[in-house]
């Protein structure tokens, strides 16, 4: 049987991580967010004093992230230098900065391969760019999308920190520049504005239990 791979693709806080860590768990199948391999980046960058328009440095540092996939835990999720990625990934240095690490070609090229290795036995994999350019063959693609005032507001709340709206704004708008966020043409989208993270997992899990019944396998 062909691995099962489900991309979801969307903006930053419409809601992708809880939805696709809830069907990598119900799916029995890793979780791997893309996104934290670019700010793990990053962030190894900055410590290194690595110029974030560096193209050679970078790709250097793209290709030695030590990133694997822990299987210890439910559902099996990122590893990056041997631990499970926390807050330290989620700063201003950091948010400020990756787009811009983001942007570059050569860079991604590192980074997309690599995603496509952990995705190897099948996984739910999230980014922006996993149905259009890391995983065009995926079993099921779902693009998720929500207003910008209920994604700003989820952050908030994700993060415990005062209003986000504008950093998040400026980040979409930064990564509009560089790096347009275009959905596949095959993948189904999701508005997940007013849906509670049940709700949207639910939704989400119908759409992929008939892609995956009517796949031949
Ligand atoms: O998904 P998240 O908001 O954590 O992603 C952080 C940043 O990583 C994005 O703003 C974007 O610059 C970059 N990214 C990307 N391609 C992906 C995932 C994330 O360019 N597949």
């Amino acid at each position: 049987m062909t691995a099962v791979l489900v991309a979801i693709d969307g903006p930053a806080g419409s809601g992708k991580s809880t939805l696709a860590r809830g069907l990598a768990r119900w799916l029995d199948l890793p979780y791997v967010n893309t996104g934290l391999m670019y700010r793990a980046l990053t962030r190894r960058a900055l410590d290194d004093h690595v110029d974030p328009g560096d193209v050679e440095a970078l790709e250097r540092l793209a290709r030695t992230l030590d990133v694997d996939l822990d299987m210890t835990v439910e559902p099996p999720e990122l590893r990056i230098e041997g631990v499970r990625p926390g807050q330290e990934l989620t700063t201003p240095r950091v948010e400020g900065s990756v787009s811009l690490v983001s942007s570059h070609p050569r860079v991604r090229a590192v980074l997309v391969e690599r995603q496509r290795d952990l995705a190897g036995d099948g996984a739910v994999m999230e980014g922006r760019d996993i149905g259009r350019v890391v995983l065009p063959q995926a079993t099921v693609k779902i693009y998720l999308d929500a207003t910008q005032d209920e994604r700003a507001g989820r952050r908030t709340v994700e993060r415990g920190v005062g209003s986000m709206a504008e950093a998040l704004a400026a980040r979409d708008r930064q990564d509009a520049k560089t790096n347009p966020f275009v959905p596949a043409d095959d993948a189904i989208r999701l508005d997940t504005s007013g849906l509670t993270a049940e709700e949207t997992l639910a939704e989400a899990l119908a759409i992929v239990t008939e892609r995956i019944a009517g796949k031949p396998s």
